[in-house]
């Protein structure tokens, strides 16, 4: 499959959707999606903590990935493996000896850089960044007070601490900094105990932790973060291949069928003196963030590195029978590794809207139905009169039953639609002094903002037909 990943094949920069990152972190924050971590001590630098409607969205983002990669598919089953595991698994996975950053370091005032991201450093190929006469040739400085800079020298990212009551070398262990080792410990449980034939996937969704040297940009680069990995177990050699070709653009539809404008979505192939050490061949999936082109999921040949090195150093059987061809093997791995945090917060940013409504400015979040936090917002026209906040409150418990609703009446009922605009709300359902007399209610579509009389015993079926359309569209 030939990738493009020269710019000018890649045509225009479609720019950001968001032209200012502040606009996203100040809603989420107003709203409730993202808090800084600890906030009333001051915060804790790359920790963000998700607010009411924050754990919705990424819980949402995180059904509709179990949903793509397990739900819909037979060949590919679920795990959940522990964030601690036995130590020597990072130092067979090659994570002890070579998952690091290039790191440089103030000689003023002190503070630490990654190199690469340096202003002036962006066109560096791996080869440069590892290059201790980096620094020197190119004459670069501090950023924040043009301080005389370090060598470069590499940054192990990864958390220790110690299991047990005692704190010694030999009670080391680590955070995880990804979920996908916890698979391939697993590999020979999960496909007996499955009876799985190759080719066939674990998945994973859970915490990593990486201790960044420079994390940033909100919930971009975090050091406690949350990863939705798959891996493919496949025969070696060209059905990875095959494999790999097949995984990069489902993944990549993947975002654009939950709502990702496809044109801020590109694939960028790793050069080969960038691929991690795991890694025959790496295509992330771009977006196209108020911060420029950033990964937002890398697709991965593994080969057999991961499965042969475990099984040399547990001295385990890791090889799989075929029992069609009789052959014993070491199966090779591709790997779709992504980030629950990133593709929440592309999913927040990318559906990000100002619209201009009879000379008002409504600012509306066009969520997919299936991640948004709140599917119905239900809403009396009158407050006042009880029978009117009754027939709310049923309704809403009526629909409970099978989606998130809400009720709220604290503001009239133009400012209620526009605060539901704004956390993403599909539908809305608004029960007036007539429901009372014909049994019907109004639906308010969020996005076209066309509103439907539907009978009262209709408006569970009406919602449920349309999450199923948008799922379907
Ligand atoms: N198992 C392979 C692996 O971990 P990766 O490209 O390092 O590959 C996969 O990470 C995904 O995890 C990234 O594409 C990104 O979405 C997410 N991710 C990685 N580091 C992150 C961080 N510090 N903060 C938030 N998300 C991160």
């Amino acid at each position: 499959m030939s990738i493009p990943t020269d710019p000018a094949a890649l045509g225009a920069d479609p720019g950001p959707a968001v032209a200012n990152l502040e606009t996203i972190v100040s809603l989420a924050k107003r709203r409730g999606f993202v808090y800084p971590s600890s906030e009333i001590y001051g915060g804790i630098n790359a920790v963000w903590d998700y607010g009411p409607l924050g754990v919705e969205l990424k819980n949402n983002v995180k059904r509709a990935w179990w949903r793509a990669m397990v739900q819909d598919r037979d060949d590919i089953v679920g795990l959940d493996a522990g964030i601690l595991m036995h130590p020597q698994v990072w130092v067979t996975s090659g994570h002890v000896g070579s998952f690091s950053d290039p790191l440089v370091e103030c000689a003023a005032c002190r503070r630490r850089f990654r190199l690469d991201e340096l202003p002036g450093t962006g066109e560096l190929t791996a080869t440069d960044l590892r290059d201790e006469t980096i620094v020197e040739r190119l004459g670069l400085r501090c950023p924040v007070d043009e301080g005389k800079l370090s060598a470069p020298r590499r940054f192990n990212l990864m958390f220790k601490t110690y299991m047990g009551p005692v704190e010694e070398e030999a009670a080391i262990v680590y955070l995880r900094p990804e979920t996908a080792q916890g698979s391939y410990v697993n590999f020979k449980n999960v496909q007996q105990s499955s009876r799985k034939k190759l080719p066939f996937g674990i998945a994973q969704i859970g915490k990593s932790f990486r201790n960044e040297i420079s994390p940033g940009n909100f919930v971009f680069r975090m050091r406690e973060f949350e990863q939705m990995e798959m891996q493919y177990f496949v025969r070696p050699g060209d059905p990875a291949s095959a494999a790999f070709d097949e995984w990069l653009p489902k993944r990549m539809a993947w975002y654009a069928r939950y709502g990702v404008t496809p044109s801020r979505l590109r694939f960028r192939e790793h050069a080969p003196d960038e691929l991690a050490h795991y890694a025959k061949k790496a295509v992330d999936v771009e977006y196209r963030f108020p911060f420029g082109w950033k990964e937002l999921e890398g697709v991965h040949n593994r080969g057999d590195f991961d499965l042969g090195n475990h099984a040399k150093s547990s001295g385990e059987n890791l090889e799989y029978f075929d029992p069609a061809t009789e052959e014993h093997f070491i199966p090779w791995i591709v790997e779709a590794a992504a980030g629950a945090d990133r593709a929440a917060f592309t999913f927040l940013i990318d559906s990000y809207r100002e619209e201009q409504v009879r000379d008002e400015t409504r600012v509306v979040l066009r969520l997919h139905p299936d991640l948004a936090p709140y599917k119905v917002a239900v809403l009396p026209l009158l407050k006042k009169r009880p029978e009117i906040v009754e027939l709310c409150h049923r309704i809403k418990d009526d629909l409970r039953r099978d989606v998130m609703a809400v009720y709220d009446d604290t503001a009239a009922i133009g400012k209620l639609y526009r605060r539901q605009d704004e956390i993403g709300t599909p539908w809305c359902v608004t029960v007036d002094v007539e429901s009372l007399e014909d049994g019907a209610v109004t639906v308010r579509d969020r996005d076209s903002m066309t509103q439907e009389r539907i009978p009262v015993e209709g408006i569970r079926r009406a919602i449920l037909d349309r999450m199923e359309a948008a799922r379907q569209g």
